[in-house]
């Protein structure tokens, strides 16, 4: 699939010289905006486009996922995302987002046959980790872990041969819960648990979370089901800070693994990924249902640097579908758990209600993300928070290995290298230090 060229143009008339006015193509996708073209630009015009944070700049052409933020809608290759919640596991939406299809049942057999021969991550790993101070913060360990992997597998990779990055993505997406589950027994002193191949990949990563040595523990399967969802949730969201991250760090051809080490550093940002941690920070700061209008207020207030956290999108004017999807999932833990009086659900579902009625945030479209709730289901399984991120990296792999694959196989593709408004000095000497 590619973009289809429009019989439309965009011209730019620069100070008014319509003769030299410079011409670009438009183009359109299968949905979504059509693009103006301005890759001549430069050529054109001796002019670049500036765009710091990418507000209004298409980075490149993809077919895996497809934002529709006004109304609210996400859908991979197609699929609506609360029916790949509804219907499907976790690897099944990676081999969606890898090869293209929902797999039928001999490919899905396969495809998690494949994955699970690779969930083990090398003995040395242990010792890295154990290099580590026990209070490290888990994002810290897996932007080291993940990236340390490029030590493990990089003679054995060819990035051009579609064979060996399709392995390194398999592996990538089966090692990242055994990575991520050792963040946590680290934290915590106890011993690291082997994945257990008999398990479902969500199952898998509980078991590798709360089983001990020393007695048997069995996993909940309405925990593992919305470990699955969540998984889902988080597969991929198209060209975010931290997929940009990656397509950026390995459009110089890098190794993957470390390119994927850079996704998660990006990731870990309150302003993106770290905001599941800092909800359950924020409702632990508001305590109770009656300082709410205390912390609206706060929120408002444009001297004060406090923002709700979970609310407001780049992308989604509208509810954040998967934070629908995510509330749904809320109430069937806390009723398995027995915890539906959760304080924190109730302050977080009157803190919605009030939002969602306020003229500020109606006016500016700040509505739930996908953080807003995902933080009290995690809590309610005994995850704690500094992990929140750790969880969203492990499901995210799945699109940043998608997404990884895309860029590489693009003909069109090119080490990324933005341009800059220089506004520093101008040209000047050096001088002795005693003229300066
Ligand atoms: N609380 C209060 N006000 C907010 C919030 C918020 N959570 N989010 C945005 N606003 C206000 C801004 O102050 C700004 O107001 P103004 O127009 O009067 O100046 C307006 O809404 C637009 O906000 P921007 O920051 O310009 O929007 P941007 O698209 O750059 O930021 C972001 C989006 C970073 C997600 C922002 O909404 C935010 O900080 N939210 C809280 C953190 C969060 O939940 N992040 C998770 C995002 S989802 C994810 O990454 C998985």
């Amino acid at each position: 699939m590619a973009a289809n060229t429009t019989n439309k143009t965009a011209k730019l008339i620069i100070n008014g010289d319509e003769a030299n006015a410079a011409e670009f193509p438009i183009l359109s996708g299968t949905e979504g905006p059509d693009v103006i073209d301005v890759r001549s630009l430069y050529k054109q015009t001796g002019m670049f486009t500036h765009d710091p944070g990418f507000m209004s700049t298409s980075s490149c052409e993809s077919t895996i996922t497809f934002i529709d933020g006004e109304k609210g809608i996400l859908r991979h290759r197609g699929y609506d995302i609360a029916d790949l919640a509804e219907k499907c596991t976790f690897l099944e939406v990676c081999h969606l987002l890898l090869y293209g299809e929902l797999p039928n049942t001999k490919e899905k057999e396969e495809f998690e046959r494949n994955i699970t021969m690779h969930t083990m991550v090398h003995e040395q790993l242990q010792i890295l980790y154990k290099g580590f101070p026990r209070r490290s913060h888990p994002m810290a360990i897996l932007v080291g872990a993940v990236a340390s992997l490029s030590a493990f597998y990089h003679d054995s990779l060819d990035i051009y041969d579609p064979e060996e990055r399709d392995l390194a993505s398999r592996r990538m997406i089966a090692k990242m819960p055994t990575l991520t589950a050792m963040a946590f027994k680290y934290s915590i002193g106890h011993p690291f648990v082997y994945p257990d191949n008999n398990l479902d990949f969500a199952a898998n990563f509980l078991n590798m979370m709360f089983a001990v040595p020393c007695e048997q523990y069995k996993v909940s399967p309405v925990l593992s089901k919305a470990m699955n969802k969540l998984m889902i949730l988080h597969a991929d969201h198209e060209q975010n800070a931290s997929t940009s991250t990656v397509r950026l760090a390995s459009s110089s051809q890098a190794n993957p693994f470390a390119c994927i080490g850079a996704g998660i550093s990006s990731l870990w940002g309150p302003a993106h990924g770290g905001a599941n941690q800092a909800v359950i920070e924020m409702l632990d700061m508001i305590g109770d249902v009656k300082n709410i209008p205390e912390f609206i207020k706060r929120a408002k207030d444009k001297d004060d640097p406090f923002r709700l956290m979970g609310f407001g999108h780049r992308v989604y004017k509208n509810y954040d579908p998967r934070a629908a999807v995510i509330k749904d999932s809320c109430y069937e833990v806390l009723e398995e758990l027995g915890a539906v009086d959760n304080p924190k659900l109730a302050i977080a579902m009157e803190l919605e209600k009030i939002a969602l009625n306020d003229e500020y945030f109606v006016q500016r479209k700040l509505f739930p993300n996908v953080d807003f709730y995902s933080g009290i289901i995690y809590e309610a399984m005994g995850i704690p928070t500094t992990l929140f991120t750790g969880l969203f990296a492990m499901s995210r792999t799945a699109g940043w290995v998608a997404q990884w694959q895309e860029m590489i196989a693009d003909p069109d593709q090119k080490i990324g290298r933005p341009r800059q408004l220089y506004i520093g000095e101008g040209a000047r000497k050096v001088l002795p230090p005693n003229k300066r």
